[in-house]
């Protein structure tokens, strides 16, 4: 088995996860179970932070909270002295809730509401990466009512490709997102934002994508975002302060990823600082601040999801479903973009894979699976089942279809658990349920 940092087997054969035998969380917490690891969160954390800080100085690690978005999550990022990117009114809800100072945090969004963007102001946001001529009109004349001039930056398309899922990348030219430099409207918008009062431009935002294990993409979006500040700073005589590059670093899903520890995650981004330190001197720029937005590579390998299993059913000759007490509705990761993922018997840790099976979950729909091929001992019903490196975009994308529990989640450490979400109940379901008179007056 893998062992990663926040893993290993322990002495009765177990999986166990920041000092917790992940057979007792089970039956403690009940499943299915999202469990994350605190000291892995902080590690990249820090990792980003303390490289961004030597080898660059003047930037900023901002945590993309989409990838993970709970009150937790912004009180740890807030300890270890990150900025967060939020793409909702509920998501900046959350990190105010947490007390997360409003000043580190960049809000982004393809179509940011209006209540959105008054919600924001009133918070006192730092940053906004605007992505829209009306989003900046928009903008323009809230802040006019309130007499104050708001700090942003343009999201630009610099037009690389990366190699990932198509769902995932963001920088091609079809994409919804950004303004592309090649077309000229990155130009253009960059005059309607310098022109707005109540609007001060700092500087540019792009994201290529995310899952990419390559460095290459970045670097070249860095260079391609470079020699647009380059010629915007020729054109008109704009040079920004900021460059922000996104977030989109892979992890490790199964054994056909690269390998990252925390080491290789700090030489990539050192690879990105300095093809931002090389762009700057090629054309002749001062060094922008520098701000990143990794999501997934914080809080993906930090988090396992613990399941029980039910049903076993074997089609001959065809595959054999192992059903578990989740599902799409808890991970709807294979079901959107045919994700692997890598599954542990948790009681069974140090048991040799005998087959390959299917991780079916418990909705009513054919696809609800959590994997296809996935290697394991066999599987009995009551085994507890662990899928590692969850713990980004499984909670945040979670749904109660079916009418089934989003899944509560537990932070870990030194033999610690607690809850960070805590369970649904059934009255949780039907909360905002209503019944208009007319469905039960009596004719
Ligand atoms: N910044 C911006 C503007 C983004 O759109 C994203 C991700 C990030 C940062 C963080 O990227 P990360 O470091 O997490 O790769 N639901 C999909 C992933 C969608 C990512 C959307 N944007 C999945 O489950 O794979």
């Amino acid at each position: 088995m893998d062992t990663r940092k926040t893993l290993r087997v322990n002495e009765a054969g177990h999986l166990e996860i920041g000092g917790c035998d992940c057979v007792e969380l089970a039956e403690k917490f009940g499943t299915p179970l999202y469990v994350f690891d605190e000291d892995y969160i902080r590690g990249m954390m820090r990792v980003y932070r303390d490289t961004m800080k030597k080898e660059y100085g003047d930037g900023l690690v901002l945590y993309a909270s989409k990838a993970f978005s709970c009150e937790a999550m912004y009180a740890i990022a807030k300890q270890e002295k990150i900025g967060a990117d939020v793409v909702s009114g509920g998501e900046l809800y959350t990190a105010m809730q947490a007390g997360f100072p409003a000043a580190d945090v960049c809000m982004h969004g393809n179509n940011k509401l209006p209540r959105e963007i008054s919600y924001a102001l009133n918070c006192g946001v730092g940053l906004f990466a605007v992505d829209s001529p009306s989003e900046a009109e928009l903008l323009d004349a809230e802040c006019e009512k309130r007499g104050r001039v708001q700090d942003v930056i343009l999201r630009i398309n610099p037009g690389v490709e990366a190699h990932t899922h198509k769902f995932v990348q963001t920088a091609t030219p079809e994409s919804k997102f950004g303004f592309s430099v090649q077309s000229g409207a990155a130009e253009e918008m960059t005059k309607l934002l310098l022109a707005k009062k109540h609007l001060r431009l700092l500087g540019y935002h792009c994201h290529i994508g995310s899952q990419i294990f390559e460095k290459q993409p970045f670097c070249l979006a860095a260079e391609k975002c470079l020699a647009f500040m380059a010629d915007m700073k020729k054109k008109l005589s704009f040079e920004a302060e900021i460059l922000n590059l996104g977030g989109g670093f892979g992890i490790r899903y199964t054994e056909e990823d690269e390998k990252f520890d925390f080491e290789s995650y700090a030489g990539y981004l050192g690879a990105i600082i300095g093809a931002v330190k090389a762009g700057c001197e090629k054309y002749g720029l001062k060094r922008p601040r520098l701000m990143i937005e990794p999501g997934r590579s914080i809080v993906g390998e930090a988090g396992i999801t613990l399941y029980t299993v039910g049903a076993v059913k074997e089609i001959p000759g065809i595959r054999k479903y192992v059903a578990v007490d989740g599902g799409m509705f808890d991970n709807p990761r294979f079901c959107l973009y045919g994700s692997k993922y890598t599954a542990v018997l948790a009681g069974r840790a140090d048991e040799p894979p005998t087959e390959l099976v299917s991780i079916a979950g418990k909705c009513c729909e054919s696809g609800d699976l959590i994997g296809e091929n996935m290697s394991l001992p066999e599987a009995r019903r009551g085994d507890i089942l662990a899928v590692l490196s969850t713990g980004a975009y499984n909670y945040s994308m979670a749904s109660n279809y079916n009418r089934n529990f989003v899944p509560p989640a537990i932070l870990v450490k030194d033999g610690m658990a607690d809850y960070i979400v805590k369970p649904q109940t059934y009255e949780d379901l039907v909360r905002n349920d209503a019944i208009p008179d007319r469905l039960t007056a009596r004719r």
